[in-house]
């Protein structure tokens, strides 16, 4: 193999990723903010803040796909003599003597060193604030008097992410800024519609500030090379119109050994319409100074900071393994979480590869983000459920996006993808699972939104069901709609037109016969833990009524949707085989093989055991499995989307890496540990950091939605970090699944699935009031717990009956 270039290593007892060359194959980001105030930060320092929504709320501006690539974001300057240089190492560039990026739990440190300078930056958003908090510490290590030029930089966005990048003619002309002390306000719209602005101060008095972006750059200028750092002096500009930003410029004088610190705020306010003005054309800024005075020493934001640490300590000690095996250990106990809790705050949102404008947060995509959230903060998993469900239609379909902002259903988008309805039973139940809160299935949740129409959410789960019921094609096989968990199976769409979306256009859907066997395996897992929950509500003949749908779909699958080796994938528009041997191409797909071995359809007649035999002859490769293989070579008018792709890109045989582990989870209810283990290991990123740091290019703390497959030009390259709905599926395959940790109604049923070279391994697990430390002895087998043992008593089966306070399990299997 190859030896790769790295660029970085994790420090597990930080919890932090250590980049130590800021020429990473690809900007390697994180994120701040839990709640309601977020930001991007690459290891350079790039990137912007929003309040709430990346699209409708943007404060800072960011230009995608720029050239250079991660150009813009908050940027200290620092001019020492002739060299301007800043802490990460973007954008002047200059060599550094020392840098140093390390990502943590929802906070980044960038430190630079040049010429006996050490400058270091702590980005943050403490809890429960509207504003990022930049703690710069300047030290001199030299044996000389440092006389420093210090310039800050952010450049405002006006608002709204989309407009901001088009439409100039107005744009020109809006932005407007105030200026008191060392606080730069921007105020553009509030004069009319807008009860909204945004700031940066800097606890300091400063020497002269910027506004106007052309006067501080300069037109022909760069970030690289604004004019006022290289003349050293700033011009007091004052924007109107154009570009408003935002820089404050500080002298600092440095004696040997000596350190400061500034901090510097970036903030957001809403004020009440009728206390909008202090004066007229004035904004009242009294919310502003009392944000300000809470973070304006070294001491509060200290403490600010170790309180954020303290509330991730807290997350993270809900769900703790130690196995020996590092590389697992710091997946399941740090990063995976970590990454459960972004995807689920952002949805598909806003990363670097989604531009926060173009998608909301989507109705299955949240749903399957809340089950690698919900035992960190149920209460908000809780309220998801609720928004989530309030953009179903009353016959079960739903909204397939809704906005963050504002929780309605985008109509650009619409409905009409005929998986959605079933994930809101995956989310909800997984919930209750977690909380024993049955309560929630009384709440009154509306119809798309629609006041007076609630009805309870079980009623919403039941027309979930209903929706599937209620949409079978000729097999008896659900109609797949606009598309299934595949976006880009588009089997209505007909489209020789580049100018339509494949996800809208739906040409001809009168007389389709195209049904997804992905749906069927969906509805037959979904559908039995709807049975068991009716049935744990005392609605027995709902779960008989119910029971009946569920046998009639595995009949069905097992008479039209097997193909012999595995299981077909769809019936096409006019009720053709998809994902079968007698295709050409694309003779077998992944999601049909996840679903249905989740179902475990047809496991008496030898077929899961077959289609994940089959997963490893024809989907596996070195970096994981592959989607669909062999992949399209040309477009296919009646598929869609998926044959638009190149050979091994994304849903056309890329390796997407979302549902690796449903074929990882139908392994483990096969009891075969030993290939869900070496699966697993494959995507896992702990694995793929140490051996393809330049390969992979994107993040290796996190997942990336897709890797290449092993038809593309170059296997293994990854893209589409972050926002993926691997996160949560990775983290409830490692952590039910294969360490075999699974809350229940009355429990926790302990089910582990393992690798025969498994050593003995303890997980720390708080549950609703509890506390269990749970030892498993795994003794080389893969599966099969032969006693539990609760505080020394021998447990009956393998659910241990919930109870609070502190208890010891021990496991032998
Ligand atoms: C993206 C979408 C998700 C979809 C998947 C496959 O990850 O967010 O909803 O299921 O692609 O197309
Ligand atoms: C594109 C992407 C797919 C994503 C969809 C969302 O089709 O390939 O992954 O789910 O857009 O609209």
């Amino acid at each position: 193999m190859e030896q790769q270039k790295r660029y970085g290593h994790f420090d597990d007892q930080h919890r932090e990723y250590v980049i130590t060359d800021p020429q990473t194959p690809w900007p390697w980001i994180n994120y701040l903010g839990n709640e309601d105030f977020f930001s991007l930060i690459s290891n350079t320092a790039g990137g912007y803040s929003f309040y709430k929504d990346a699209k409708f709320r943007r404060i800072t501006r960011y230009r995608y796909n720029n050239v250079p690539m991660d150009n813009g974001g908050r940027y200290f300057y620092i001019k020492d003599g002739d060299t301007v240089w800043n802490p990460g190492w973007k954008p002047c560039k200059t060599p550094l003597d020392f840098y140093e990026c390390r990502h943590g739990m929802s906070y980044t440190r960038v430190t630079g060193r040049k010429n006996g300078v050490e400058a270091s930056v702590l980005f943050f958003v403490p809890l429960k604030k509207w504003a990022e908090v930049q703690k710069l510490t300047l030290t001199n290590q030299s044996n000389e008097v440092k006389n420093l030029k210090l310039f800050s930089f952010e450049e405002w966005c006006l608002w709204n992410a989309a407009t901001d990048m088009e439409n100039f003619q107005r744009n020109f002309s809006t932005g407007e800024v105030e200026i008191e002390g060392s606080t730069i306000y921007h105020k553009t719209e509030y004069r009319e519609r807008r009860n909204h602005y945004a700031f940066y101060h800097v606890n300091t008095p400063i020497q002269g500030f910027d506004t106007d972006r052309e006067t501080f750059v300069g037109l022909y200028n760069e970030f690289a090379d604004p004019q006022v750092v290289i003349e050293g002096k700033p011009r007091n500009s004052h924007a109107h119109g154009w570009s408003p930003i935002a820089s404050h410029y500080i002298e600092v004088t440095l004696q040997p050994g000596e350190s400061k610190d500034f901090v510097f705020l970036l903030g957001y306010i809403e004020n009440e319409q009728d206390k909008k003005f202090s004066a007229p054309q004035v904004i009242n800024k009294d919310k502003a100074h009392a944000l300000i005075a809470e973070l304006d020493t070294t001491q509060k934001v200290d403490q600010a900071f170790a309180e954020l640490c303290q509330y991730w300590d807290a997350l993270l000690n809900i769900y703790n393994v130690r196995t020996g095996n590092d590389k697992l250990d710091r997946m399941v106990n740090i990063w995976n979480q970590y990454q459960c809790m972004v995807t689920f705050n952002f949805s598909r949102s806003a990363s670097f590869f989604e531009s926060g404008i173009g998608r909301g947060m989507g109705f299955r995509d949240s749903n399957q983000d809340l089950v690698g959230f919900v035992h960190q903060i149920p209460s908000r998993a809780r309220q998801r459920i609720i928004d989530i469900a309030s953009t179903q239609f009353p016959d079960g379909g739903c909204y397939h996006q809704y906005q963050p902002l504002t929780k309605r259903g985008n109509n650009d988008i619409g409905g009409g993808f005929n998986d959605d309805p079933c994930w809101l039973i995956f989310g909800t139940v997984a919930y209750i699972k977690e909380t024993g809160d049955f309560s929630i299935l009384d709440e009154m949740v509306p119809f798309d939104n629609q006041p007076g129409s609630e009805v309870t959410l079980f009623e919403h789960l039941k027309i979930s069901m209903d929706h599937v019921i209620n949409n079978l094609g000729p097999h008896m096989l659900p109609l797949i709609g606009r598309a299934d968990w595949n976006d880009c199976l588009n089997l209505n769409c007909f489209s020789w037109d580049p100018n339509e979306s494949f996800q809208t256009t739906e040409n001809v859907s009168e007389g389709t016969k195209a049904e997804s066997l992905m749906i069927a395996g969906l509805f037959v897992v979904t559908g039995k833990d709807y049975v068991a929950l009716c049935q744990k509500l005392g609605k027995t003949q709902e779960a008989e009524r119910m029971q009946k749908a569920i046998d009639a779909m595995i009949e069905a699958v097992k008479k039209h949707g097997w193909d012999g080796e595995w299981y077909l994938r769809a019936y096409d528009f006019y009720g053709n085989k998809i994902g079968s041997n007698e295709c050409d191409e694309a003779k077998i797909f992944i999601e049909s093989q996840g679903w249905c071995t989740m179902a475990e359809i047809g496991a008496q007649e030898g077929m899961v055991a077959k289609s994940l035999d089959s997963c490893k002859k024809y989907l596996e490769c070195e970096h994981g499995m592959v989607l669909n293989n062999p992949a399209f070579t040309k477009y296919i008018y009646e598929y869609g989307e998926i044959s638009s792709y190149p050979e091994g890109y994304k849903e056309n045989a890329g390796i997407f890496c979302h549902n690796n582990p449903w074929v990882i989870i139908g392994e483990c209810l096969a009891g075969r540990g030993n290939d869900a283990w070496s699966h697993y290991a494959k995507i896992l990123p702990s694995y793929v950091e140490e051996k393809y740091q330049t390969l992979h290019k994107v993040e290796p703390y996190v997942n990336c939605q897709m890797v290449a497959g092993k038809d593309a030009f170059k296997p293994g390259e990854g893209k589409n970090s972050w926002l993926t709905g691997t996160a949560a599926w990775m983290w409830y395959t490692v952590s039910e699944f294969i360490l075999g940790i699974k809350p229940d109604y009355d429990g926790i049923r302990i089910d582990p699935c393992l690798p025969e070279t498994a050593s003995d391994y303890t997980v720390n697990r708080k549950f609703r009031d509890a506390e269990y430390e749970i030892t498993i002895h795994p003794n080389g087998a893969q599966k099969g717990v032969k006693a539990i043992t609760l505080d020394g008593q021998l447990v009956d089966g393998t659910v241990i009956p919930y109870s609070a306070g502190k208890h010891v399990v021990e496991v032998t299997m």
